[in-house]
């Protein structure tokens, strides 16, 4: 393992010198520190957060100053483990490990769980990333058992997993573009046990994915709902976007990361054409903020007042980092740099005396339901930490 404590962002960063703010609003707190001495405030915050099985944190509420605690079925759950793991690569710091794996075995319940599609999210942000680093074969186990357990979600005429449960009466059979970030437990579940049904099923859900949530200028659309019998599109909608035609920021980002994870698998190129097809839409929007952060939907009509989420750009900022390794095209990496640096500062970086697990602020989770508004949200930090790693080769 590399040590690269405190090195993360040495290279190519100016050290700048901050005063704290507390929720967006400037704090002078009297000292002012580096940038990168406030990240290492942050991430010893994460490290201090005390073991709980159910409280697995999820997001911290700027204005009540709370933070929001989930047990383990929640479908963010594995992204705190997958932080600490993700932490321990960066800094070489044995305690983040062994707090990684603590959090890990709380999400073992999990790989029964066949109620979500969220499996991957789950399970493989923390067993799948623990695996990575340890080899522990008791993780590859569990690995396989959820891959199992999310296969019994899988429609052959619709050629899908099923994504959600809920609201059955209006929708017979719901796939959101996320559900394409839960292959990779898939296909890893194959390269464990050499049977290639996972690895079918994942390509064919791809597939499904492809034909049917693509635009034709290449955004995506969230929800495609499906008839069990026929296999027949039945409805094109969204539920966290602005409206069923226009594009959920996130979305984007699901659909970019999980075709070019995709490809990375199968070595199929039309899911690395799609993967940059709709990286260039995203690319091309006019509304583009000019730090590279994306409002919450490129077509919130209240732009440039509208929230933006940080977590949109850190999974796109990630993708984008593998993307550079497949393109022959220097914008992906343009990008991902550019989302890294605006990050890496006093207006994202949370104060120093915010007193929760999080890195950094301004992400949205949920705008229709006015939900986790331009919060820290714990899986817009894993994919900033996990492009941290991508950026240095990792
Ligand atoms: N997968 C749910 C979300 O992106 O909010």
């Amino acid at each position: 393992m590399q040590k690269i404590t405190y090195l993360v962002f040495s290279i190519g960063f100016l050290a700048l010198s901050v005063s704290c703010k507390s929720n967006g609003k400037s704090k002078d707190m009297g000292e002012s520190i580096s940038v990168d001495s406030l990240l290492q405030v942050r991430y010893q915050k994460l490290l201090e957060y005390p073991a709980d099985s159910m409280a697995f944190p999820r997001s911290y509420t700027d204005s009540t100053k709370t933070i929001r605690k989930t047990p383990s079925k929640d479908w963010t759950s594995g992204f705190f483990p997958g932080n600490l793991w993700h932490l321990y690569q960066l800094t070489g710091d044995d305690a983040f490990k062994k707090k990684a794996a603590t959090w890990t075995s709380f999400m073992e319940s999990q790989k029964h769980n066949d109620g979500t599609h969220d499996m991957g999210f789950k399970i493989f942000c923390s067993f799948g990333e623990g695996l990575k680093i340890t080899n522990d074969s008791s993780y590859a186990k569990v690995i396989v058992e959820s891959a199992q357990t999310l296969a019994t979600r899988f429609n052959e005429n619709v050629g899908s997993l099923r994504s959600w449960d809920f609201n059955a009466d209006e929708w017979e059979f719901p796939v959101i573009v996320d559900n394409m970030m839960n292959l990779e437990l898939l296909f890893e579940a194959t390269k464990i046990t050499g049977d290639s049904t996972y690895y079918e099923m994942a390509v064919q859900h791809a597939n499904t994915t492809l034909k049917n949530h693509v635009r034709e200028d290449n955004s995506i659309y969230h929800v495609v709902v499906y008839d069990t019998i026929s296999g027949a599109v039945k409805d094109k909608v969204t539920h966290q976007g602005f409206n069923a035609e226009s594009s959920w920021s996130r979305g984007q980002g699901w659909g970019i990361y999980g075709f070019t994870m995709a490809y990375r698998y199968t070595r199929d190129t039309t899911y690395l054409n799609q993967a940059m097809a709709t990286a260039d839409f995203y690319l091309s929007q006019e509304n583009f903020r000019e730090d590279g952060i994306p409002y919450w939907d490129f077509h919130d009509p209240t732009i440039p007042d509208a929230v933006r989420d940080v977590s949109a750009a850190t999974v796109v900022a990630s993708a984008f980092y593998e993307l550079d390794g497949y393109a022959d095209n220097p914008k992906y990496l343009a990008y991902a740099d550019r989302v890294v640096e605006t990050l890496h500062s006093e207006e994202y970086i949370l104060p120093e005396d915010v007193d929760g697990p999080f890195i950094l602020d301004h992400s949205t989770g949920n705008w229709p339901k006015n939900d986790e508004m331009d919060d820290p949200i714990v899986y817009g930090d894993y994919y900033f930490l996990e492009a941290l790693l991508r950026k240095q080769g990792e």
